[in-house]
């Protein structure tokens, strides 16, 4: 499952998984951008299931579109939570309510989707749903934001040092429970969440993806 892949990095994320055969979940606001994608994963490998879930994770009520489907969380084998946004201005002009949607989508998805993948493998594990399965997957975007207090990036860099140090800190209880947890920190990546600026030193989505899923 990888949220956010109806581009940018995300999209990135779930074509790699399909080409290593994974049956994919794409989710994001954008049904028709989804689909394009699905219709992508078609052209690698048309035996593969693709679902696509049209959800804002900003302004849901709860994540029941994600996370209310048996088989999907019976075969659940990694969780990508790459959705996320960026506002970039002065603290004190941003809109409240373009606060809140980033803080729910940084913050709150991040946390109750991890959440929900952990509890999906911990099922699969004592029920030996998939007995074969030896290894599960969690990964969460964080951001190079996220090292320092950056003034017009608040925020941004605020949630980001949230969701490495959340990562972190549920990475150790999870390795023994056979989930691979990794926090990945993308430095500027050419995407539309910086408006496809090619700024010295910006990689690609692809990049940043081949070393987070080697
Ligand atoms: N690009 C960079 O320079 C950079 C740097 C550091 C960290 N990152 C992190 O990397 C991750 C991916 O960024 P990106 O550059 O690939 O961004 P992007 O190209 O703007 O793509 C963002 C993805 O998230 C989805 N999305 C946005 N708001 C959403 C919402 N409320 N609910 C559900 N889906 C939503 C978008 O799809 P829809 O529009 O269809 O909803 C899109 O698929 C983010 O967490 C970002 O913070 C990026």
């Amino acid at each position: 499952m990888v949220t956010g892949s109806s581009e940018g990095i995300g999209r990135c994320y779930a074509l790699d998984l399909a080409r290593s055969g994974f049956n994919i979940v794409l989710a994001s606001r954008s049904q028709d951008k989804l689909e394009k994608v699905q219709r992508e994963i078609a052209g690698i490998n048309h035996n593969l299931k693709v679902k696509v879930v049209p959800i804002d994770l900003a302004n849901a009520a709860d994540y029941s579109a994600i996370t209310a489907d048996k088989e999907v969380s019976d075969n659940l084998g990694i969780v990508i939570n790459n959705a996320g946004q960026f506002l970039e201005g002065k603290f004190f002009e941003i809109a409240p309510e373009k606060l809140q949607s980033e803080l729910r989508l940084n913050l709150n998805a991040v946390t109750l989707l991890s959440k929900y993948a952990t509890n999906a493998y911990k099922r699969q594990l004592d029920l030996s749903i998939n007995p074969d399965q030896e290894k599960f997957g969690l990964i969460n975007l964080s951001s190079i934001a996220s090292y320092l207090p950056i003034p017009n990036m608040s925020q941004n860099a605020g949630t980001k040092r949230y969701d490495c140090y959340f990562t972190r800190s549920i990475r150790d209880s999870l390795s023994k429970r056979n989930v691979d947890c990794l926090i990945v920190h993308p430095g500027v990546v050419t995407t539309g969440l910086v408006d496809n600026a090619v700024i010295p030193g910006s990689c690609l989505p692809e990049q940043t993806v081949a070393g987070s899923l080697a």
